[in-house]
């Protein structure tokens, strides 16, 4: 499979699990790139508090959040809906929470994807009851058709198929966050 070939790496060590690129490296960065400019002109007037989603979000906001030319602050949370397998339990659990007052912030939730949209369906309710000015979403992905949990998302990066994928902060089993595209994922879970 050619297929693995990504811009920048060809990622061997990990091409035993890996099947088709999804999005490339270089489409990330591309995109990326849109998304900063258009959160920078949204938010123009108000900076906002950007919710990093840990982990999987990491590396889409590290990206972001230099693509925005604002003066934002950042935040992490942690939460946990998946347990070690690649199916949602449904079940969210606070693991780390944020550090920051939400009173009166412009919100944006920096997310990487919503699958079934249980854990964002969560996240919005527990930190809407915050009070904060507004509070939207940034996700990077949306897996097309899961949707259990009908989503208001502002901002989406891509819409891929519904297959579990890997790379660019997304893991299985805490492996391959550190891949630079986004992979199938055909291996053993
Ligand atoms: P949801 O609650 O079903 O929307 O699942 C959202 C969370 O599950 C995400 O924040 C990810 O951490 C994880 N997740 C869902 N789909 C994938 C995937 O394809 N690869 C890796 N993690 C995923
Ligand atoms: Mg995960």
């Amino acid at each position: 499979m050619g297929s693995l070939q990504s811009d920048d790496f060809t990622a061997q060590w990990a091409a035993h699990d890996l099947g088709d690129v999804v999005v490339s490296a270089k489409e990330v960065r591309d995109r990326v790139r849109e998304l900063g400019r258009q959160i920078t002109q949204d938010y123009a007037q108000n900076p906002p508090l950007l919710v990093c989603v840990l982990k999987g979000a990491i590396n889409f906001m590290s990206d972001l959040m230099r693509a925005i030319e604002l003066p934002v602050e950042v935040d992490f949370m942690a939460v946990s809906s998946y347990g070690a397998a690649t199916k949602t339990s449904g079940v969210v659990r606070i693991v780390k929470d944020l550090d920051v007052d939400l009173a009166d912030r412009d919100v944006l939730i920096v997310e990487d994807v919503v699958d079934s949209g249980l854990t964002l369906n969560y996240l919005r309710q527990y930190l809407g009851a915050r009070s904060p000015r507004s509070l939207e979403v940034c996700a990077l992905l949306l897996k097309e058709g899961e949707q259990r949990v009908e989503q208001e998302l502002k901002y989406v990066g891509f819409t891929i198929d519904s297959h579990f994928v890997v790379g660019y902060g997304l893991d299985v089993n805490e492996r391959y966050r550190n891949l630079d595209a986004i992979y199938t994922f055909t291996g053993q879970a």
